[in-house]
């Protein structure tokens, strides 16, 4: 019986995680999204062209490989469904390769309402969500009323769609939110209705499993696979923010609920950072900077987001927050993406610690959104030139071996690659 890898982000999310299952899924058979939802945007680079996934695994582009979506994930139909246009447009059939849990929960169009509802009844302290629907459908599913994947098999499914519908637009009216002028992308709630109902035909035309026997079949049956993680630690229900996060497990341990697998059966749990740091929507940031180096990062390292195009806030790696992330996830490798961003810096910094109202402390304080929070930053040398073209770990600038070598010798866990652009080849692991 052969365990179960993981692969999380350890920041705010977008570390590079969809570029990175890319990467690796030659070395496995079976890649599974556990958690997350339309939410998520996942980037991946080969032969010049980019590829954006939101609910799709990031395994998808090898078709000799199972992609797996979890229990533990929320699917949009409509957003599905263009997914597998856009992928079929590139000559990727994705009906051969992608089985769905019929435990997925479904995001209707009006949790994308409620979520817009919400943030508006929270105003000033809003989360900034994505706007996907994702607090919403997860709500309804740990109040028992949420509506999944095998459900649209049944024969009472149009009424418990409109019985959730109706419950939707009562709140809603309870919180004054103007449905009439509600739109998703210019349509109202009724137009964008239709075409969600219409897209549940290309969801049916998709293998839907009990992916908890399926996984662990898998597993018994020697296959590797890898559980590919969306969002990252710092945004996770528990552990994260909160209340500056996303709705799901986002952490190691959301892969056992989010797939079926106990966690004697995890193995090794990859976990992603950026060599500096960025978030996007509302919450705290502690290294975040709010000048010229932080436009820069921004700039260079084209820091937008994937999904909603916003502009990610940046700052220096975070190290308290890194140390955090290993110890919850029980990361057993790093991979370290976009040093390259930072190429023509004269100097780096690194925040090792935090200083709060005069003292100076390693941990997440539970006052993380509240309290102000002074960054112990230590400097490092840059390494002023491009990485393009280094094929070995050895080969890079002994200024940037050296700034990785501390993230190894400060969080404790061995950095097995590195990322060096946005193109699928250019990973250098340390051998
Ligand atoms: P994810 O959500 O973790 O999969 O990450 P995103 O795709 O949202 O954001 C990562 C962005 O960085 C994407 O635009 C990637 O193409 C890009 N990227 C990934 N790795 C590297 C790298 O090593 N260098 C550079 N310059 N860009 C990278
Ligand atoms: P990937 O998988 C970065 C952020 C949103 C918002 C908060 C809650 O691409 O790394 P939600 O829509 O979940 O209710 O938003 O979480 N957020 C992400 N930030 N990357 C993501 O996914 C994110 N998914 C959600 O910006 O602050
Ligand atoms: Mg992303």
């Amino acid at each position: 019986m052969t365990k179960i890898d993981v692969l999380l982000g350890l920041q705010w999310g977008d570390e590079g995680k969809g570029k990175i299952v890319d990467v690796l899924t030659p070395d496995y058979d079976v890649i599974a999204r556990f958690q997350g939802g339309p939410n998520a945007g996942h980037t991946l680079e080969f032969n010049g062209t980019k590829h954006v996934l939101h609910i799709i695994p990031s395994g998808i582009f090898h078709d000799d490989k199972i992609n797996l979506i979890g229990n533990g994930v929320l699917i949009e139909p409509n957003i599905f469904r263009q997914e597998i246009e856009a992928l079929a447009e590139k000559g990727v059939d994705a009906t051969r390769n992608l089985y769905i849990s019929k435990k997925a929960h479904l995001i209707l169009p009006s949790h994308r309402m409620m979520d817009a509802a919400n943030e508006q009844a929270k105003g000033n302290s809003r989360i900034g969500s994505t706007l996907k629907g994702i607090g919403p459908a997860y709500t309804d599913k740990i109040a028992r009323s949420g509506l999944r994947v095998g459900d649209i098999m049944a024969d009472d499914f149009s009424e418990r769609y409109h019985l959730l519908k109706v419950q939707h637009l009562q709140m809603a009216q309870t919180l004054r939110f103007d449905v009439d002028s509600f739109r998703i992308d210019g349509m109202t709630l009724d137009q964008y209705e239709e075409l969600w109902m219409h897209s549940l035909d290309t969801l049916r035309r998709f293998r839907f499993v009990n992916s908890e026997y399926f996984i662990n079949q898998c597993l018994r049956d020697d296959k590797k696979v890898l559980a590919e993680g969306a969002q990252a630690m710092m945004l996770d229900i528990d552990f994260g923010t909160y209340p500056f996060v996303t709705s799901s497990s986002t952490i190691t341990a959301g892969v056992c609920t989010g797939l079926g697998v106990a966690p004697s059966s995890v193995g090794r749990v990859m976990g992603i950072t950026k060599a500096y740091c960025t978030r996007v929507g509302a919450g705290p940031f502690p290294t975040e900077l709010f000048d010229q180096t932080g436009r820069t990062l921004c700039e260079q390292g084209h820091e937008f987001g994937a999904t909603t195009g916003r502009p990610r806030r940046c700052g220096w790696i975070d190290l308290p927050a890194l140390r955090y992330a290993c110890m919850i996830n029980g990361v057993t490798d790093l991979f370290v993406t976009k040093p390259d961003v930072m190429n023509n810096f004269p100097q780096i910094n690194m925040c090792t610690a935090y200083e709060i109202e005069g003292q100076r402390t390693d941990e997440i304080p539970f006052e993380y959104n509240t309290v102000p929070i002074t960054p112990v930053l230590t400097s490092f040398e840059g390494w002023q030139c491009s990485l393009e073209g280094t094929t070995s770990y050895d080969q890079l600038p002994v200024q940037l071996r050296h700034y990785l070598a501390t993230i190894e010798q400060q969080t404790g866990v061995s950095i097995r690659a590195v990322s060096i652009s946005p193109d699928r080849k250019d990973v250098i692991f340390k051998q």
